[in-house]
């Protein structure tokens, strides 16, 4: 028996080189060895405002991406969140299990909500308990995300542990697996914060649909420092990022990138690196064009995921019910 894999993806602004490199190429490269099923998290997605028909366009695009990218149905299940009922019945149960001062202390909860204010919704603050019912109803043992993810695991154990130990063995407790390089990629404009899809500033991100000249713009006006010499340092965040985003993409390895830019300046990394993003980029964006002509197709290898994953979910939800007095 192959160990199940589940990860999951919002479909909320634009998917981005962090979110390639930090989670979906590590999705495409271990298919063979796991049993993989990937969500496309719109439930998720409400936490913040969303426009109905936009929600429904991204939610379609970010599976596009995904077949794109690699992602093989034939070995692989994609499914949209809200199409299993068992995601919202389980977070409820969950809900019920978690102290409030374990969900005060994520970071990320504290993160999106600084701005907001009297506006954040319970939905937003809940999110990490959803996050958990996703990865439990399926006996998920490896759960593959890039580092601000990982909080939200170790707390989806804490929870699991917590139901197991009053109910006795229900749910696997999956682990965080994240990449050695690139579980943070940070954003270009700014490298002391992660790459993110909400921030909505320009030279923020490299979209993967961005088209050449955009990824151009974007990673020539890249912040790095004053400093000429082109080395791995973590001191210098802004040339770091860069080089990191350089090494995963070319596959080479950091002496050897290291010798390539002695001598050079900051634009010949730049430039270079544009080049080999979009490049790296260019394969996926025709795959996803071909795809995107039959958005029908998508939404059926959709709809046959949400199929092939339901009867996992209602078995571990009946079970939790079952052991909580419910129904
Ligand atoms: P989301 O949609 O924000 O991101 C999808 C994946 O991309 C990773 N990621 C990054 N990795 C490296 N550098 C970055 N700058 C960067 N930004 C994002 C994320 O860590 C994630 O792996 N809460 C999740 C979705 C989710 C989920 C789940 C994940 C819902 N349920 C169950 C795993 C299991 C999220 O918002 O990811």
């Amino acid at each position: 028996m192959k160990k199940r894999v589940f990860s999951g993806i919002q479909p909320t602004g634009n998917i981005h080189i962090g979110n390639y490199l930090g989670a979906m190429r590590h999705w495409v490269a271990s298919q063979d060895k796991f049993d993989n099923i990937f969500c496309i998290v719109d439930l998720h997605a409400i936490t913040i405002p969303q426009e109905a028909g936009n929600l429904r366009v991204k939610t379609r695009e970010v599976a596009g991406l995904l077949f794109a990218v690699g992602i093989d149905p034939g070995k692989s299940t994609v499914f949209v969140q809200s199409q299993v009922e068992a995601h919202a019945e389980l977070a409820w149960i969950l809900n019920c299990f978690t102290p409030m001062g374990w969900m005060q202390r994520m970071t990320q909860f504290k993160e999106k909500s600084k701005d907001q204010k009297g506006q954040v919704s319970v939905g937003l603050f809940d999110y990490p308990a959803l996050m958990a019912a996703d990865i439990l109803l399926y006996d998920t043992d490896y759960v593959p995300v890039g580092e601000d993810q990982k909080q939200h695991v170790e707390l989806t154990r804490d929870i699991a542990q917590r139901f197991n130990s009053i109910y006795g063995e229900t749910f696997r407790l999956p682990e965080p697996v994240m990449p050695d390089i690139g579980a943070r990629i940070m954003g270009l404009d700014d490298p002391t914060i992660k790459m993110s899809k909400s921030e909505e500033r320009q030279g923020h991100a490299v979209n993967l649909l961005d088209p050449p000249d955009d990824i151009r713009t974007k990673i020539m006006r890249a912040t790095t420092d004053s400093l000429r010499e082109i080395r791995f340092d973590l001191k210098r965040p802004g040339i770091y990022n860069l080089l990191v985003i350089y090494e995963l993409f070319t596959g080479r390895n950091r002496a050897d990138i290291e010798a390539r830019f002695e001598g050079k300046g900051y634009v010949d990394l730049k430039r270079e690196l544009a080049e080999v993003v979009v490049e790296g980029l260019g394969p996926l964006q025709s795959r996803y064009k071909e795809l995107m002509r039959d958005p029908a197709h998508i939404d059926s290898l959709l709809t046959d995921g949400a199929a092939r994953v339901r009867p996992t979910a209602e078995r571990v939800l009946a079970a939790v019910k079952d052991k909580v007095g419910l129904g």
